[in-house]
């Protein structure tokens, strides 16, 4: 694709994935990804901020090929998705220094073995002069990485976000054309990547409302013109408060913690708690990470198996414990045949989470009707706990 102009002098240049289905080796992909880098023309200097992950490079290049000087490679962050091909694009441009903070500059120097002597850091609020275009730089820890950072273009009003505001989408649009599909997208890359540093990138958002940004150019996904809705969106993905919901992932052997599962879900929109149900056997993994964003309650239901939880549960406790979510409260459902310690190895898999666990309802064999009683009660204590704490 040839480079396209966002604004005057400003271009998106970059790469469309169309084929890559996981990224980092982890994180689905069910709809690709794009790699955006961005060219900014002052009327005396021009920079390119970002590059692309290294089997697009090619890509990059040939978009650069008419570009007559190159000064600047603002790198607002080392994963090699945005800083990979760097080292190319230097090749190219051999008297272009790369901007960056001062802790992405050791991550470069590691990463990609770029030469002191090419690397510039810039402070917090530091801004770049390009003539007629000024770029500003925001550090922005930890959005994902810890040398992360933002620059705001005056001029133009718009902000180039790296990762911050991503998507994982592949397309030919070059801005937002259906709000649905990115707002999806958007949260299903926050909960795998920016969930776990929700508290800290809360304090980057918040620094962000003092710039009057009229467009937000991130460099995974289309750019948001205007922008105020997904901004939004994040400030509710990353807000303490949880919502009235029950993400409830669960596995079953032959049909009874399946019994107990279903009667719990009817039980609970029966007190109007919303519930997201998934099926670990089947599930997307992404899915079962966007309903934990706003749940409130994490139930997991599991049979025992081997002396503990299913493999399944354990793994989907394992991932809610790295990704810490705002949930409140945590409980357990299940069948086991003979004994075991599922409650106790389940808890003990998520210390991150700050939860208060809720008494948990394990049946021996196929649920009686006793069993289904203690579920009615689980439910009713759920609701009311989330009455208790205005969850709406
Ligand atoms: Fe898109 Fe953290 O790299």
């Amino acid at each position: 694709m040839q480079k396209r102009q966002i604004k005057e002098r400003v271009y998106w240049m970059g790469a469309v994935d169309w084929d890559s289905r996981l990224f980092d080796s982890l994180i689905p992909l069910p709809d690709g990804t794009s790699y955006n880098a961005y060219l900014v023309e002052g009327n005396e200097k021009t920079a390119l901020l970002d590059t692309v992950d290294p089997p697009k490079a090619e890509e990059l290049l040939a978009q650069l090929e008419g570009v007559p000087k190159l000064d600047f490679i603002i790198a607002h962050h080392a994963e090699q998705d945005h800083s990979g091909t760097i080292p190319r694009v230097l090749e190219r441009f051999p008297e272009a220094k790369v901007v960056a903070t001062p802790k992405a500059k050791g991550m470069l120097m590691d990463l990609l073995k770029i030469p002191e002597a090419l690397l510039v850091t810039v402070e917090d609020g530091e801004t770049l002069s390009l003539g007629d275009k000024t770029l500003r730089f925001l550090h922005t820890p930890w959005v994902h990485w810890p040398e992360t950072m933002v620059t705001y273009l005056e001029e133009d009003h718009i902000l180039f976000s790296c990762d911050f505001f991503g998507s994982h989408i592949a397309t030919t649009d070059l801005f937002v054309t259906d709000q649905g599909r990115v707002y999806e997208a958007a949260k299903r890359y926050f909960a795998e990547i920016m969930m776990p540093f929700r508290s800290v990138i809360a304090k980057n958002l918040e620094k962000l409302a003092g710039y009057d940004i009229q467009m937000i150019a991130p460099s995974h996904g289309q750019i948001y013109d205007p922008p105020g809705w997904i901004m939004e969106a994040h400030r509710d993905w990353l807000a303490d408060t949880p919502h009235n919901s029950v993400v409830f992932p669960f596995v079953s052997m032959h049909g009874s913690t399946r019994k107990m599962v279903d009667y719990l879900v009817a039980a609970l929109v029966g007190h109007g708690v919303r519930v997201d149900l998934f099926n670990l056997a089947v599930t997307d993994i992404g899915k079962l990470a966007m309903a934990l964003v706003d749940a409130a309650t994490i139930v997991v239901g599991t049979p025992t198996v081997l002396a503990g939880p299913h493999p399944l549960a354990a793994y989907a406790a394992f991932l809610a414990n790295a990704l810490r979510p705002k949930a409140r409260f945590l409980t357990i459902v299940g069948s086991y045949g003979w004994g075991g310690k599922t409650v106790e190895t389940l808890a003990g898999m998520i210390p991150n989470l700050k939860v208060e666990v809720l008494n948990p309802v394990l049946c021996k064999g196929a649920p009686t009707a006793t069993d289904f009683e203690a579920l009615d009660r689980l439910a009713a204590t759920i609701a009311q706990k989330h009455r208790d704490n205005g969850f709406k």
